[in-house]
């Protein structure tokens, strides 16, 4: 069984000659426990500052010192460093690498990388105040940015020449929440690694989806409702990276204020667990090939829901609540109206026993396969926290995810469900 991580992503990580250089080798530990592969590059300056020896044992790989192999037992080819990257950070990126980066020079290791790149740059920009406010930074930084290079900091605080101004490097956290904001605009093609990835990438183009998100509320009068805990986040993340992925999407959502994500094809919105089995059967009548059940669809309804406004004084000391069973979508809708081949993806929710709980759920609704999460478990939560999860399919598990933020964890959910149909 795979564990996964953003291992799928790579971050070049360039140093350049500030005194927070220091703090660049507690960003290549981050981003590392955040999951990216990580190799760094270093300018002469910066290695009088932290030894290469450091960046090199925190990242497991040669760090890019040097363009002619000196003090290297082989030389690095600089142009592989620079394709294998998906996000460049410069951190601390000094006046002279700005002015560098926004003049095209190349005459060290960083530079030139620099030009041999073509993804996405970061910088944290790191110096003396006069030195940050000085028009020629000024006008590097907006050239940079002009060009979609993007900045973080610098903040403003102690500096080490004694003053309190702007010019301090972001914090290596704010650092890795920049990064991962980057990444989770990436195009998918740049998320892809392996053969599994490049297998999976062409799979979603054209498909047709069903994705039901968020909770849904059922009424008990005009007022009132009984609801769960889920916020959408891990369905609309689904349908927005299926549909990145050139999937046409149709997204089935409880009440839920998320921004709707770019490129679907329907949205419906809907209220109750009715209201959800409704669309579900007729999004099913438009012949989808894969319906991915996220929604937390309430198991039981108030039987009757008062049509005015149930008054607490009519009500007394206490109250009971006469309650319905639901429609249970996966389990009773749609094996009436499942269009031939089509495939389900449900979710299970436990908190104890959850790989075996998730299978019987998976074979009591015929599932193909079930994604199960443990919102009680360390890594895990409602909202948009990381989340860890098992995906499984008849046989048990086939993958154990680290614990990601919800797009990336969507991002391989459908590599991993697009690979396990490919293979
Ligand atoms: O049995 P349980 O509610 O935990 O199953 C969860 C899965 O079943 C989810 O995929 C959910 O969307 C789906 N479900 C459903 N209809 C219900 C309740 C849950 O389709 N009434």
């Amino acid at each position: 069984m795979a564990t996964d991580s953003p291992a799928s992503f790579r971050v070049l990580l360039m140093v350049t000659g500030g005194i927070a250089a220091y703090k660049s080798c507690f960003l290549a530990r981050l981003l590392q426990q955040a999951g990216f592969a990580v190799k760094a590059a270093m300018t002469p300056a910066a290695t009088r500052f932290v030894g290469p020896v450091t960046l090199q044992a925190l990242t497991g790989h040669p760090v890019a010192t040097d363009l002619w192999g000196e003090g290297q037992s082989e030389p690095l080819d600089h142009i592989e460093y620079a394709r294998w990257a998906d996000v460049v950070v410069v951190a601390p990126a000094t006046a002279d690498i700005l002015a560098k980066a926004a003049c095209g020079i190349a005459d060290d290791m960083v530079s030139t990388l620099l030009l041999a790149c073509d993804g996405p740059l970061l910088m944290a920009p790191a110096m003396n105040d006069a030195m940050w406010a000085h028009p020629a930074v000024q006008a590097n930084v907006a050239t940079l940015a002009g060009r979609g290079v993007e900045m973080v900091g610098p903040g403003s605080g102690h500096l080490a020449c004694g003053t309190t101004a702007p010019g301090r490097m972001s914090e290596p956290e704010e650092i890795l929440a920049a990064v991962r904001r980057i990444v989770a605009d990436l195009p998918s093609e740049a998320r892809a690694v392996g053969t599994e990835a490049a297998a999976a990438q062409d799979y979603w183009r054209g498909r047709r989806v069903v994705i039901t998100a968020g909770p849904t509320h059922e009424p008990i009068d005009p007022v009132r409702y009984i609801a769960n805990h889920s916020t959408g986040h891990m369905g609309f993340a689904l349908a927005g990276e299926a549909a990145r992925r050139g999937a046409v999407v149709t997204l089935i959502c409880g009440p839920v204020e998320l921004p709707v994500p770019r490129g679907l094809a329907k949205v419906q919105r809907v209220t109750t667990a009715r209201e959800m089995a409704a669309a579900v059967t007729e999004a099913l009548s438009a012949d989808p090939q894969w319906l991915v059940m996220a929604a937390a669809v309430a198991d039981f309804a108030p039987e009757t829901p008062a049509a005015g406004k149930i008054k607490k004084e009519e009500l007394g000391t206490g109250w009971s609540l006469q309650m319905r069973r639901n429609p249970d979508i996966l389990g009773e809708i749609v094996p009436a109206h499942a269009p031939a081949g089509l495939k389900v993806v449900g979710f299970a929710l436990e908190t104890s026993e959850v790989q075996e709980r998730a299978l019987a759920k998976l074979q009591a609704k015929n599932m193909d396969f079930i994604v199960a999460n443990n919102p009680t478990a360390e890594g895990s939560g409602f909202g948009a926290v990381d989340h860890e999860v098992l995906l499984l399919d008849g046989t048990g598990v086939i993958w154990r995810s680290a614990s990601l933020p919800k797009p990336e964890l969507a991002a391989l959910l459908l590599q991993k469900l697009a690979a396990a149909e490919v293979s």
